[in-house]
């Protein structure tokens, strides 16, 4: 188990344009609501913080150090031209990668002494790893859940509830915001940005904290420990990987995943391996964004950041990888990808789901439908050394399960 985590920040070919607080008001909010802690982290240039004990020990409770496993039968699928590792994030509680840093997010807030966490989640993923968090540090969370989600996918909104959260169908009339948007349509099916400005609302006039799941640098960081497990792992294996990939949604487990490894080619400006990183043809942010100032919440309390953006007024539309569905990229690998180091691609449900399918029957196990964006991106790589009479390797973040995902697969194709 790595006893640190990796801050990207140091080693960025160029500095991190800095969040922009237009209101003059947001970086209070910021103050007031992140824990203070969180708040350090973000902007420090430690490159190895040291993870505390405590998180430790429960990151042991959870499952990590979580498998490296190697994919035969689709490597074979494939032509065997690729030999493809995939980091399982799928083997953790909750099932994806967001426990890895919920458990830092939430024990930072405890340290703070707040009674409780408040955040948003869309498909709820999110939250029930903060849920299941704040369960092991003995805290109350209040989760905003966009609403479209809340009544469609049921099912994570219980684990949430089962692990003491309180879930709120987001626009909801805890808030002003929420109240407002509810006013103007009662049927509003919600959105990510929407949840973030009910959840930073809700902290605000309650004195709680809120606990941030994506994009920001210091959530990236605590994210790290899957990163540099695969770094071990892969050096364990004798295997270096010549493609690093996966899926962005704001950004976090593609960047945990693939920083550890950039580490040492930005330290020594040598390139070694390609990023390519994958999203959603239906919210097409990385491939027809603009890298602008924008703002991550549609309420625009947060402070604008620098970031690949298809506008924070974007609402995307209701494709079941419910964690895409965001219109902004995380400020660091929007800066990697403005640099040409990160590449990026984006796919089609349709054709990410027959992935899935694939995917499902090869190895055993069911990706979420975000994580099944990650996998067109083999096919290329495979059509690739076919052309150029080689094999590559390839490192892959399987970022979560899509076992409460079903019945979306399901409707897609059409099972009876
Ligand atoms: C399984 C899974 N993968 C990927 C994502 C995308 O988020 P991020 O890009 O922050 O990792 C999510 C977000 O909800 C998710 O639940």
């Amino acid at each position: 188990m790595p006893k640190n985590w990796y801050n990207i920040l140091p080693d960025l070919p160029e500095p991190l344009p800095p969040p922009l607080d237009e209101s003059g008001k947001s970086f209070d909010v910021l103050k007031t609501v992140l824990p203070s802690e969180v708040l350090r982290l973000e902007f420090s240039n430690e490159r190895y913080v040291k993870i505390p004990e405590e998180v430790i020990e429960r990151y042991l409770q959870i499952g990590r150090p979580t498998p490296l496993i190697r994919t035969r039968r689709l490597e074979e699928k494939l032509g065997n031209r690729v030999k493809i590792f995939m980091k399982m994030e799928s083997h953790t509680y909750t099932g994806s990668h967001k426990i890895n840093s919920a458990l830092a997010h939430v024990y930072f807030a405890k340290k703070d002494g707040t009674d409780f966490v408040t955040t948003e989640t869309g498909a709820g993923q999110w939250g029930s790893a903060v849920s299941l968090a704040s369960a092991l540090f003995e805290l109350k969370a209040h989760v905003f859940m966009v609403r479209a989600s809340f009544f469609a996918k049921p099912y994570r909104k219980y684990l949430m509830q089962m692990y003491g959260a309180d879930v709120h169908p987001s626009p909801s009339d805890l808030t002003e915001f929420g109240r407002k948007l509810l006013k103007e349509n009662p049927e509003h099916s919600g959105s990510l940005g929407i949840a973030i400005s009910e959840a930073v609302e809700y902290a605000m006039k309650n004195s709680g904290k809120y606990v941030v799941g994506s994009v920001v640098n210091s959530d990236i960081m605590f994210k790290t420990i899957a990163g540099l497990e695969a770094r071990k792992q892969m050096e364990i294996a004798g295997e270096d990987p010549d493609f690093i990939i996966g899926v962005v949604g704001g950004g976090s487990n593609y960047a945990a995943l693939a920083y550890p490894f950039m580490e040492e080619e930005l330290r020594s400006g040598k390139r070694k391996r390609r990023y390519i990183a994958a999203g959603s043809a239906e919210v097409p942010k990385m491939t027809k964004g603009v890298y602008q100032y924008d703002y991550p919440d549609t309420g625009k309390v947060l402070p604008k950041l620098k970031m690949y953006s298809i506008g924070s007024d974007f609402i995307p539309p209701p494709v079941y990888a419910g964690g895409l569905r965001y219109h902004g990229v995380a400020p660091t690998l929007s800066l990697l990808m403005s640099k040409g180091i990160v590449e990026s691609r984006d796919y089609t449900q349709e054709e990410s789901f027959k992935w899935a399918k694939l995917f499902s029957q090869t190895e055993g196990w069911i990706p979420a439908p975000e994580t099944s964006h990650a996998l067109p991106i083999l096919k290329e790589i495979a059509d690739e050394a076919k052309s150029k009479n080689t094999t590559y390797t390839v490192l892959v973040s399987f970022s979560g399960h899509g076992l409460l995902d079903l019945a979306n697969y399901a409707e897609i194709m059409g099972f009876k």
